[in-house]
């Protein structure tokens, strides 16, 4: 979603500003602009379409200043269009600003501004704040009040409702920026004369890795030499200065055609890391230290509730199946948007469990704060190291997937589900779910899981065949059966996501109840069907598909002959324990969707009108 950089020091500004919002492209984005502010007089150049068509409006521009703001917008309130991009500038000139989230009661706030005749070009809520600054600010000089900038933004603020990660330029004071936080990230880099203001570390980082988050409610004004850092309140705050460890290698393609085939590819290097530390093969053990406060909790749950949204809703769903199997703790899933709105029972002996790759996305944090005001306990699982989730949540663990930069999210989804694995061992072992042969089974199994992904990515050639079998449908079907079922999903939402082919994941039983109408030699269906205890019954599921004419491509254990037998394709994958089959069965999925859309050309990486951080509600 929109992406936030800023930079003020001695470099030229025009260059680290547009090379940090192509950093930020990952995030999705539909218009692109910056304002560049030399010898005390600012330019905006500002354009529908990706930063590079902003660079060529730049071409012939002397884009001189070392301080700058630039923007990536996904759309909200107006249109993309070059008037709706962001940096917006206050009616009679005298604030710049770049924001991220969404103002609430701006409507309202604009009705009072036109009043007071006040102009609008565009549609934007950030309009409206622009311009809200400036009365405030307008006001105060008529009156002859002397006050600061900052008092200005801190009054402002105060009669804003809603989220905002903000970037302020005032042209009265040019030598400094103001950043201010709610709801929305914001990270500054302190560099040696210079900071960078971001809405996530990427742009940052080949710069510096010294860098503060700000927290909900602070306001820093940052000059070439200083940084104050105090809050709506107007409370003085020291800066916490965190080093960050994150390489600039680890956000490059490193010679992939794209983000995507990348980190599908370091899916077995992610769940390595993500079990690195944790689950222990000589001991038999697993150990999550950032559970440790709570586990025993944890353990004695009467039951689970579970929060997420989009590919991290579908590793929740995962997750259900492994804590009622493993752990025996009756297990909800619930998508977040919904279970915030809907007045939920939770009980003081529930655990809720919140999980997001960027524990950023708004629903998802919602439902942290609502179930933390509702007394439970609140357990994170997250990416994206010092995020709002994981600072919001008393105990959780972090998935080691490393920055995930393509928007169809791939290795963020069997890190998460290696972290539920882990979890529910670790708590089916505590209450006797698990016996201590069948935990270490497991722990055995799960330990060479990235070895068996390495083998299907080695056979990624067949998959492209059937990719270029299928890739001119417009529809299709996944199905799949308990733990597989959620992977039925997740590959559904996949193709859709980025090659923009209807797609639709059911548990293979309901296929009869509708689905089954659509079946006809045209119609592709994608059968999730390894030996399990429901095998059988997704073998006749594969035939009733078959009578209808159907074309089945089946993801199926090593040496079926029965399956391979009545599909039209298959894929092998490696045989594993039940529990285990989704963290092998998805990555076929993701490479058929992958090929898929690159051959029907789209850009798979940035899908249209997707994010890859959903800040907004
Ligand atoms: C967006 C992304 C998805 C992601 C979802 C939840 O829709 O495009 O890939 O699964 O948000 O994001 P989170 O960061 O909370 O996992």
């Amino acid at each position: 979603m929109c992406g936030i950089v800023g930079y003020i020091g001695n470099r030229k500004a025009s260059e680290v500003l547009i090379k940090g919002l192509k950093r930020l492209e990952y995030r999705g984005y539909d218009s692109a602009g910056i304002a560049l502010c030399n010898n005390n007089s600012c330019q905006i150049y500002k354009c529908k379409g990706k930063v590079q068509d902003l660079e060529k409006l730049l071409q012939d521009k002397n884009a001189e200043g070392s301080i700058g703001i630039g923007h990536t917008r996904w759309a909200t309130h107006g249109e993309p269009n070059d008037v709706n991009a962001h940096p917006h500038t206050s009616m009679r000139g005298n604030f710049i600003i770049i924001h991220n989230g969404i103002i609430e009661n701006y409507s309202k706030l604009k009705a009072g501004l036109e009043e007071e005749g006040y102009v609008f070009k565009g549609e934007t809520d950030t309009e409206v704040l622009a311009n809200l600054f400036e009365y405030v600010y307008l006001n105060h000089l008529n009156n002859g009040d002397k006050i600061s900038p900052e008092d200005i933004i801190r009054e402002t603020l105060q009669m804003v409702e809603g989220a905002y990660g903000l970037v302020i330029l005032c042209n009265d004071y040019p030598d400094f920026m103001i950043a201010a936080r709610k709801g929305s990230p914001l990270v500054i880099g302190i560099g040696k004369d210079e900071y960078f203001v971001a809405s996530d570390a990427t742009p940052i980082i080949e710069y510096t890795n010294s860098v503060i988050y700000l927290n909900d409610d602070d306001i820093a004004i940052i000059s070439r030499s200083s940084l104050n850092l105090t809050n709506l309140k107007n409370m003085k705050k020291k800066p916490d200065i965190q080093k960050i460890d994150l390489k600039i290698d680890e956000i490059e393609k490193g010679g992939f055609d794209h983000y995507m085939l990348k980190e599908i590819y370091e899916q077995p290097r992610a769940i390595r890391d993500t079990c690195r530390g944790r689950l222990d093969f000589r001991s038999k053990s697993i150990h999550l230290g950032g559970l440790h406060n709570i586990f025993d909790k944890l353990a004695g749950a009467k039951r689970i509730i579970i929060v997420a949204c989009g590919t991290s809703w579908h590793a929740g769903l995962v997750g259900e199946y492994l804590f009622e199997e493993f752990a025996r703790i009756p297990t909800e899933v619930e998508y977040a948007s919904e279970f915030r709105y809907r007045n939920p029972i939770i009980n003081k002996d529930d655990i809720v469990i919140a999980i997001s790759q960027s524990g950023e996305t708004a629903d998802t944090l919602a439902a942290v704060q609502m179930a933390k005001n509702a007394g439970a306990i609140v357990i994170g699982i997250c990416n994206v190291v010092g995020a709002s989730i994981p600072r919001e949540t008393i105990a959780g663990v972090y998935t080691h997937a490393g920055p995930e930069i393509g928007v169809a999210s791939t290795k963020a989804f069997t890190a998460q589900i290696t972290v539920l694995t882990m979890m529910a061992m670790a708590v089916g072992l505590a209450n006797k779910g698990l016996t201590e042969k069948e935990f270490s089974q497991l722990v055995d199994e799960l330990y060479i899981i990235p070895e068996k992904i390495e083998e299907i990515l080695e056979r990624s050639e067949c998959i492209r065949d059937i990719s270029e079998k299928i890739k001119d449908v417009s529809n299709s079907i996944y199905l799949g059966r308990g733990y597989l079922y959620p992977v039925a999903l997740e590959g559904a939402l996949k193709l859709k996501e980025i090659s923009y082919i209807h797609a639709e994941g059911y548990p293979a039983a309901e296929m009869k109840h509708g689905p089954i109408a659509l079946i006809d030699e045209k119609m592709p269906v994608i059968v999730i069907a390894t030996k399990d205890n429901s095998y059988d019954k997704i073998v006749s599921n594969i035939q009733e598909v078959k009578a209808r004419k159907g074309v089945i491509i089946a993801v199926v254990t090593e040496g079926d002959v029965t399956i391979k037998s009545i599909a039209d394709y298959v894929i092998e994958v490696p045989k594993t324990d039940f529990a285990l089959a989704p963290l092998l069965t998805v990555i076929p999925l993701q490479l058929l969707s992958y090929y898929i859309a690159t051959m029907r050309g789209c850009n798979v990486d940035q899908p249209r009108n997707l994010a890859k951080s959903v800040t907004v509600e």
